[in-house]
């Protein structure tokens, strides 16, 4: 993806005769800078244990660090490199947190988060987790399944999608102020994909409350889809009839599209995503093949049966 410098580089991100469109564009905006170092942004020793419930749902593969975890992040409204949100996110008030739920649902309102979760059953998620720039992790999340936070909202029988939005406060997310991004971020989802068990709202890992740079203190998580989906520090659910609009996809559509489902045999136009890079391998990191559906395809195919997945990626 693109990566900020003085400002943000779309020959990254987009064809080269719109990246130089988008320079002249962006010829006055201001500027980031890149972050002078890394911290290890671990969670603060004192937060309470979630004592979340284990998952049948969870891989038995071995998680990586939370010093990895917290420290190699995408998260743009603090910067793109991917030392920056451990290094600003610090800067995020994260509580008092309201979700507004709204749209084809018949209970609208403004939630507050800790209304939310009383209603909800947190349960330890180990997901594998694979970034459209071609590298993984595994993550112990904890959060609750998406399907009972939109049952509660009780959806309209002609809701089709779900779109999802993140905070948008440039006082505190520095990265906001550069004018050359459309914020907020945004996502979305067909309503199967947001109503399937694997889908969850997470708001841990490392059964602790999320640290900020990781989205807190909630964000979506939807594993066998590119990490750019499971959109961080969500304000806003809106159950929609026409396909909503998803960030990446306004940015550069003929490279991120909606679905973008984890698909080793569709390359980006850029680079293949046929294998990646395990964080926390270090200089000998390990390359590993890419499954399709980041290997959850006995739970999800099912979903796309009947679909082009190389024109619907
Ligand atoms: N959500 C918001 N609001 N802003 C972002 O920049 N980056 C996405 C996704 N969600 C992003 C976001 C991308 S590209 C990835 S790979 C994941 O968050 C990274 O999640 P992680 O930092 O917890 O690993």
């Amino acid at each position: 993806m693109a990566r900020f410098k003085t400002a943000l580089k779309y020959s990254e991100v987009t064809p080269k005769a719109d990246f130089l469109n988008r320079r002249q564009l962006m010829a006055g905006a201001a500027g980031l800078t890149m972050a002078g170092g890394i911290t290890t942004g671990l969670a603060t020793p004192a937060a309470a244990a979630l004592n979340a419930a284990k998952s049948k749902w969870s891989t038995d593969a071995e998680p990586t660090s939370l010093e990895d975890i917290t420290s190699y992040n995408n998260f743009y409204e603090f910067g793109t490199g991917k030392g920056d949100p451990a290094q600003y996110a610090k800067a995020l008030t994260t509580d008092p947190w309201s979700v507004e739920i709204g749209g084809l649902v018949n209970n609208p309102g403004s939630y507050a988060l800790e209304d939310i979760l009383k209603d909800m059953t947190l349960e330890e998620r180990i997901y594998r987790f694979r970034c459209v720039e071609a590298w993984s992790m595994v993550i112990p999340w904890v959060g609750f399944q998406l399907s009972d936070l939109i049952a509660k909202a009780d959806p309209q029988g002609n809701a089709k999608y779900v779109a999802f939005e993140t905070l948008q406060r440039p006082e505190e997310m520095h990265g906001q102020k550069n004018g050359s991004f459309p914020w907020p971020y945004v996502e979305g989802l067909r309503m199967d994909e947001a109503m399937h068990p694997l889908t969850i709202m997470a708001t841990g890992l490392y059964d602790e409350p999320l640290p900020n740079q990781n989205g807190a203190p909630l964000r979506l998580v939807v594993p066998w889809k590119y990490g750019f989906k499971s959109i961080k520090s969500i304000v806003k659910i809106t159950l929609t009839e026409k396909e909503p609009p998803a960030t990446w996809n306004i940015i550069n559509a003929r490279e991120y599209g909606f679905y973008s489902n984890v698909n080793p045999e569709v390359s980006h136009p850029r680079w293949s995503q046929a294998s990646h890079r395990v964080i926390g391998g270090g200089l000998f990191a390990k390359k590993e093949p890419t499954q399709m559906f980041n290997g959850y395809g006995d739970d999800v195919a099912s979903l796309y049966e009947g679909m082009d997945l190389s024109k619907f990626f």
